[in-house]
């Protein structure tokens, strides 16, 4: 595979500074162009003052090691704002989380998740003598929780999700055994937005004496706010007993670059159990909270100042734009005759199909919308469409209702050969 592809060595002598930076942008013409705002995937924008911004941080920390904070004293200032800041807007100073609330930086969503399920079956396995633990979560859980079983030989149990596409408490109580250490709800999942029954799952987890994580990575900085606008009013975080892990990410709502999310844990107990150490090697002891040891300081100091800069006025407005633009989103499509969104989607995510596949392809209403220039995942079980919306697509959203309109008149009866719905990379 490798020497299948074509490449660029690297050149005898190096090129010219204009050269190089003239061929990553000539390269970069083949990505998708989300500063148009016809991106609904993968990007979150909250303008580009903000983002130079981001620019300025990132290359002020470009050879900083996050690894040793003892070195760079100003990231380990950093890191605990972020956590601290996370933690805040997700319950954890109100009485009811117990006050204990820790957690560290990670990479991002999947890390976090990662990291909560090897904590999870540490404890298990310190604490509860459990060899081969068990996790259940619903088949709308993110794929992480799969990698995470895979990684750490952890047995995950994945059922199936409730007519409205949500967690059935019923279900996850049939499906836990005495193996079970965790039970997960998201809020909201990726695939339909939808926000699990939090204060059910984690009742649940507190009957049955196990842990509760909630997969906050998409909504830990849009929810908060949501709920300040008077927009949302389900509980979902600390403010729960029995929810004793949460993940949030820095680099989805929080309008920061790649990188940074937040896993926290309700206790001190339960937080030492991510960190790693060991004093049996020439270097001497090395400690580390996260998978990796060398880690990039730019994201951190851009997620710092992302916070910082944009500001709870300035998350509750881009919130307002989103979700408004979300809104009339779910509107437009309901108004197209053979489309339907999906479940009951609360805050800016969404997925759409069909109503009769026999009548309409969506794949074919996808093509036709990606040949417009529009970017959407495609999800299966149901064949749907995926939109992610974010501020900086706000405003392209009555434009994107135009051309989905046109589409599904244009595209008829046809069918797409194409039936994949790959997310990330194989290869
Ligand atoms: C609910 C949820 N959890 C976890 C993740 C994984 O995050 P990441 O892609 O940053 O690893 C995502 C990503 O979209 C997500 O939506």
């Amino acid at each position: 595979m490798l020497n299948d592809l074509p490449h660029t060595p690297i050149p005898q002598h190096g090129l010219a500074r204009e050269e190089v930076l003239a061929q990553l942008l000539a390269m970069k013409q083949r990505d998708q162009d989300w500063r148009g705002g016809r991106v609904f995937s993968l990007v979150y924008s909250a303008g580009d003052e903000v983002h130079e911004l981001l620019q300025d941080a990132l290359s002020l920390y470009s050879a900083e090691n996050g690894l040793n904070v003892l070195a760079f004293p100003s990231i380990g200032t950093m890191q605990h704002d972020i956590v601290k800041n996370t933690a805040t807007l997700l319950g954890a100073d109100e009485p009811t989380s117990g006050g204990c609330v820790e957690g560290y930086l990670t990479s991002g969503g999947t890390e976090s998740l990662l990291q909560a399920v090897k904590t999870a079956r540490d404890v298990a396995r310190h604490e509860r003598w459990i060899r081969h633990p068990q996790i259940v979560v619903a088949e709308s859980a993110h794929a992480a929780f799969t990698k995470a079983a895979d990684y750490f030989d952890v047995e995950l149990i994945r059922v199936p999700v409730g007519a409205d596409l949500r967690v059935d408490v019923t279900t996850f109580d049939e499906a836990c055994t005495d193996a079970t250490i965790m039970v997960v709800g998201s809020a909201p999942t990726y695939p339909h937005g939808v926000v699990d029954p939090i204060a059910d799952i984690a009742a649940l987890a507190l009957r049955r004496g196990i842990l509760c994580h909630v997969d906050a990575c998409m909504g830990g900085f849009l929810l908060p706010f949501l709920v300040r606008l008077g927009r949302f009013s389900q509980p979902f975080d600390f403010r729960i007993p029995g929810v004793t892990s949460m993940s949030a990410d820095v680099h989805k709502y929080g309008y920061a670059s790649k990188g940074v999310s937040v896993v926290l844990y309700r206790t001190h107990e339960l937080a030492r159990h991510q960190v790693f150490t060991t004093s049996d090697w020439l270097g001497g002891f090395y400690a580390s909270t996260t998978m990796a040891g060398t880690r990039p300081a730019g994201p951190i100091a851009a997620a710092w100042a992302a916070l910082m800069h944009i500001g709870l006025d300035g998350y509750l407005e881009l919130t307002r734009t989103a979700h408004d633009a979300a809104q009339a989103l779910r509107a437009g499509i309901e108004s197209i005759e053979g489309l339907e969104v999906r479940g009951d989607p609360p805050a800016t995510v969404l997925a759409f199909g069909a109503r009769d596949p026999a009548v309409l392809d969506i794949f074919s209403v996808g093509e036709r919308l990606a040949s417009d220039g529009w970017y959407l995942d495609r999800q299966n079980r149901p064949d749907s469409l995926h939109a992610t919306v974010h501020a900086g697509s706000a405003a392209s959203v009555p434009y994107l209702i135009r051309d989905l309109r046109h589409a599904v008149t244009a595209v008829g009866k046809a069918r797409a050969a194409d039936r994949s719905t790959t997310y990330g990379q194989s290869g």
